[in-house]
C-alpha cells in the first residue's frame, strides 16, 4: 500500500504573515488520496488562512503546497478542487438552480453535464423542490446544502470545506456529515476544518491540530485519544450545588471542571473515584443525579495539546 501512496495534498513549510503576525507558521502535512482529513483548531489558529492558501485565494509567503501534484493557486489546482469557504454565500437574488449554473459556467462544465449533475445533487441534498426559489428565501441549512452542491458541480477530485456545519442545528449538521461520507465513499478526498471534536472523530481518518499557526499534533483521532489515555474522567451532577474545593480534595482527582450543572472530574482511575464519589454524596446526605465514566475525548486531546502552546 505504501508504494502506491499518492498524496492528494502535500504541504511543506507553508507560511503566511499578516504584518507582525505569523498566521500560519511553517506547517508540513500530507493528505492521502481518498481520505477525509480534519484540520482542527481554536478561533484564530490559522485554519481559514491555510484553506485560502491551498485553494489559491491568497498567496503563501513561504513554503509550498501541491494539490494532486499541481501547485496550489495554479489553474490546474483550482480546476480539480471544489470549495465551500468560511462565511460563503450564494447569490441571494438568484435561484438555487441559477447559482449552480453560474458556478458550472465558471468551471467550464458543459450545459448537459451541468443540468444532469445539478439535478442529481439537488435531489441528494433534498433541495429539488426549491431549486427555482431565490436563495434569499432559503434557511441557513438549505444555503449550506446549496453551497455544497455548488462546490460539487464541477465534479472535483478534492473538496475543501471550511467549517461546513458551523451554526447548523444537530439534524442539518448530521445531514451534511452523512453527505460528506457519501461523497468520500465515491472516491473524493475531503479536507475539512472544524471546531467540533465529535465531527472530526466521526468523519476523519486523520486529524491535524493547529494552534497559533503551528501544527501541534497530527494523527488518527484514535491515536490522539490514546496519547492522553491518562485523562479519564467522571461527569457527575448532584442533587444540590457542591463546593468544587470539596471535590478537588477527593483522592484520585487531578482536575475539576464545571460544565453547566455538571462537574467533570479527571482521574487516572475512574472506577475507584466512582466509589469515593458515592461515599462523598452519602456523607453530605445528598443524591447523585447522574454519574458517567468517560474515556478521553478528542476534545481532551485538543485541550491538552493546545494548552501546551499557551504562553
Ligand atoms: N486578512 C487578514 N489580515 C490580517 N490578519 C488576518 C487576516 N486574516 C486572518 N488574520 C489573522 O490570522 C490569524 C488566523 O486567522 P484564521 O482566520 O486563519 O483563523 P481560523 O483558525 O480560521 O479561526 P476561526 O476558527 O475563528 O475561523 C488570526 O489571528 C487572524 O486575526
Ligand atoms: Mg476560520
Amino acid at each position: 500500500m505504501e508504494t502506491n501512496y499518492n498524496p492528494a495534498i502535500e504541504v511543506s513549510q507553508l507560511t503566511k504573515n499578516y504584518g507582525e503576525l505569523l498566521a500560519v507558521d511553517h506547517i508540513d502535512f500530507r493528505v492521502e488520496t481518498g481520505a477525509i482529513f480534519g484540520f482542527l483548531g481554536p478561533n484564530g489558529a490559522g485554519k481559514t488562512t491555510t484553506v485560502r492558501m491551498l485553494t489559491g485565494v491568497i498567496r503563501s509567503d513561504e513554503g509550498s503546497a501541491q494539490i494532486m501534484g499541481h501547485s496550489a493557486g495554479s489553474l490546474n489546482a483550482k480546476q480539480i478542487a471544489g470549495v465551500v469557504p468560511e462565511m460563503a454565500n450564494a447569490y441571494l437574488d438568484l435561484s438555487g438552480w441559477n447559482n449552480l449554473m453560474l458556478m458550472a459556467k465558471l468551471y467550464g462544465v458543459s450545459k448537459d453535464d451541468a443540468h444532469k449533475r445539478a439535478n442529481e445533487l439537488l435531489a441528494k441534498v433534498e433541495l429539488a423542490s426549491r431549486k427555482g426559489s431565490l436563495v434569499q428565501t432559503y434557511s441557513k441549512g438549505m444555503k449550506q446544502r446549496l453551497l455544497l452542491c455548488m462546490a460539487l458541480i464541477s465534479d472535483p477530485q478534492i473538496l475543501f470545506l471550511d467549517e461546513p456545519t458551523s451554526g447548523l442545528d444537530v439534524q442539518s449538521a448530521r445531514f451534511i456529515k452523512n453527505l460528506l461520507q457519501d461523497i468520500n465513499a465515491r472516491g473524493k478526498t475531503i479536507f475539512l476544518t472544524t471546531h467540533d471534536m465529535d465531527e472530526a472523530n466521526q468523519l476523519c481518518s486523520r486529524v491535524a491540530i493547529i494552534n497559533k499557526g503551528k501544527i501541534v499534533a497530527i494523527d488518527t483521532p484514535e491515536k490522539l485519544r490514546m496519547a492522553i489515555s491518562g485523562k479519564h474522567s467522571i461527569e457527575i451532577s448532584f442533587q444540590y450545588k457542591v463546593n468544587t474545593k470539596d471535590l478537588e480534595e477527593i483522592a484520585g482527582v487531578t482536575e475539576v471542571r464545571l460544565l453547566g450543572d455538571k462537574c467533570r472530574l479527571y482521574t487516572p482511575d475512574p472506577s475507584d473515584l466512582a466509589i469515593r464519589l458515592v461515599d462523598y454524596s452519602k456523607s453530605k446526605q445528598m443524591k447523585i443525579v447522574s454519574l458517567n465514566i468517560l474515556a478521553p475525548s478528542l476534545e481532551d486531546a485538543f485541550v491538552a495539546l493546545t494548552e501546551g502552546g499557551k504562553p
